[in-house]
C-alpha cells in the first residue's frame, strides 16, 4: 500500500547526509534565500514532505500556526527534536492531507514533486487546503535542462524533449515547464513567479571557492523565466 501512496519511501533514509559538501551547502543557502523572499506574511503555513525540517528556519517564526507533513518517521522525529511543540507534525501523504478545505495561507512543497506519480492529484489536494488567494511554493525538476540535453546528445539518456514528463529513474520524474504550468492552471492556480536553482552546485563541488559568490535573486528570477534551470521554484496563487 505504501508504494501507491508514497512515491518514494524515505523511511530510514539519512537524508541529512545528502546536504553535505560545498555544492549542496550552496544550494541549501540559495533555496532558503528564495523562500525567505517568497513566503508571504500570513497566519498559517504547511510544509508537505518537510523531511528533517531543513527549510523550517525560513518560516517557523513567521507564522502563528505551523504544520509539517512528513511520512518518514525518522525524518519527522528529527524535525520534532529541533522544533518541538512550535510545530504540528503529521504522518500523511500529499494525496490525502489531514486538513479541512481552505485551511492555510501558505503551502510549501520542495523536492517532493519529482517523486510523485500523480502530479495533478497532488496539486488539486494542495489547492483544496489553501484559502482563496493563498500561496503555493513548489519546486520541480525541469526535464528540459541543459545537462540532460547534453547527456541525450551523448546518447546517455532518452530524448528529454517530451512535452509532459519523463521518469529519469524509479520514482524520479522530470516535468516540461509548459506541462508544469498547464497542470498548475488546470488545478486552479495562477502562476506568480519562478526561480532557477541547481545551476552552479555541480560546478561548486569541483571549485568550492565559487560557493562564496552569492547571486542576486533577480538573476535566479530571470533564469527561472527562461525555463533552462535544472530545478525551478514556482510561486503560485490559488484562484
Ligand atoms: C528529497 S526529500 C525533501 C525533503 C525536504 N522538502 C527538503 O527539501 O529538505 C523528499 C521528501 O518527500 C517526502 N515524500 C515522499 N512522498 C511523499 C508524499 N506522497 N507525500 C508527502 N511527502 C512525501 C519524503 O518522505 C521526503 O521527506
Amino acid at each position: 500500500m505504501r508504494t501507491a501512496v508514497f512515491s518514494k519511501d524515505y523511511e530510514g533514509v539519512d537524508y541529512e547526509r545528502f546536504w553535505t559538501g560545498p555544492g549542496k551547502q550552496y544550494l541549501d543557502r540559495l533555496e532558503q534565500k528564495i523562500l525567505r523572499h517568497t513566503l508571504p506574511v500570513g497566519e498559517s503555513i504547511v510544509e508537505i514532505g518537510s523531511g528533517f525540517g531543513r527549510l523550517a528556519p525560513c518560516y517557523v517564526d513567521r507564522y502563528r500556526e505551523v504544520h509539517m507533513v512528513e511520512p518518514a518517521s525518522n525524518l519527522r522525529e528529527a524535525a520534532m527534536n529541533v522544533f518541538g511543540d512550535r510545530v504540528h507534525y503529521h504522518d500523511a501523504s500529499v494525496y490525502e492531507l489531514p486538513f479541512a478545505g481552505n485551511s492555510f495561507d501558505t503551502a510549501l512543497m520542495v523536492r517532493v514533486f519529482h517523486h510523485l506519480h500523480n502530479s495533478v492529484a497532488a496539486l488539486q489536494e494542495l489547492h483544496r487546503i489553501l484559502r482563496p488567494g493563498g500561496t503555493l511554493v513548489v519546486s520541480y525538476s525541469n526535464l528540459h535542462n541543459p545537462g540532460r540535453i547534453v547527456r541525450f546528445l551523448l546518447g546517455r539518456v532518452p530524448n528529454p524533449f517530451a512535452s509532459d514528463k519523463q521518469e529519469y529513474a524509479a520514482d524520479l520524474f522530470g516535468h516540461a515547464p509548459s506541462h508544469m504550468r498547464a497542470m498548475l492552471k488546470q488545478s486552479g492556480f495562477a502562476l506568480h513567479e519562478q526561480y532557477a536553482t541547481c545551476i552552479l552546485s555541480p560546478i561548486i563541488n569541483r571549485v568550492p571557492v565559487l560557493g562564496r559568490f552569492d547571486p542576486p535573486l533577480s538573476l535566479e528570477r530571470v533564469l527561472g523565466a527562461v525555463d533552462l534551470a535544472p530545478a525551478v521554484f514556482v510561486v503560485a496563487q490559488k484562484k
